[in-house]
């Protein structure tokens, strides 16, 4: 499914966006709050795509690639997953490359896919977990009116260090 914003076209993540997206998924910047370091190939992000087909497929997941024109580079992604029917609740996603941080515009890509969230799919209930320390990431969610509401603490390994995870929710 396609969507649109104002300043963004989001259209489904497909294999061939995987040298665009290396360039914010092989930043060790962009990576710092990522739950996996920065990815070292074009290859190995075709590889994480390929393997997202599946639940893909199956409605688990929606991920979008975003860009400022229809055929443009995909600047950023966003995406929902765990996408679960019956309890009507989804986990939300973005990262978007170092260029294009600082205009608004991860916020306007969360907007729709937000809107796509509770007025398309019906869900009630979307989540977000992301890194202790990652303000940006926080800055962004409590603007989308995501509240915090906990800490799951050690909740993952990263370069053999356990890391807290801060959970953030937000009813329709
Ligand atoms: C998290 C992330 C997407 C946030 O990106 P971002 O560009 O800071 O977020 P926004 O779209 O909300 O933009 C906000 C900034 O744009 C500025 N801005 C400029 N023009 C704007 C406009 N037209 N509308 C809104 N904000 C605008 C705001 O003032 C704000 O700047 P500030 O951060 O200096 O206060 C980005 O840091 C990222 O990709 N991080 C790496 C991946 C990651 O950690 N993902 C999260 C995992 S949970």
């Amino acid at each position: 499914m396609n969507l649109q914003t104002q300043r963004l076209h989001l259209r489904p993540v497909r294999v061939n966006d995987a040298a665009e997206l290396f360039v914010g998924r092989g930043d060790p910047d962009v990576m710092k709050y990522w739950d996996w370091p920065a990815q070292q190939s074009v290859e190995q992000v075709r590889s994480i795509i390929q393997n997202h087909l599946t639940e893909i497929e199956g409605g688990q997941t929606q991920w979008w690639a975003a860009a400022l024109s229809p055929r443009g580079p995909a600047i950023g992604e966003v995406d929902l997953s765990d996408i679960d029917l019956h309890h009507r609740r989804a986990e939300v996603g973005f990262l978007f490359r170092r260029s294009a941080w600082g205009q608004g515009l991860a916020r306007e890509a969360m907007d729709r896919v937000m809107r796509y969230g509770f007025e398309e799919l019906g869900l009630e209930r979307l989540w977000a977990r992301c890194h202790a320390g990652n303000q940006p990431s926080q800055r962004l969610l409590e603007k989308l009116g995501f509240t915090y509401e906990g800490t799951l603490r050690g909740h993952v390994v990263r370069e053999g260090k356990r890391r807290d995870c801060l959970l953030y929710g937000r009813s329709r």
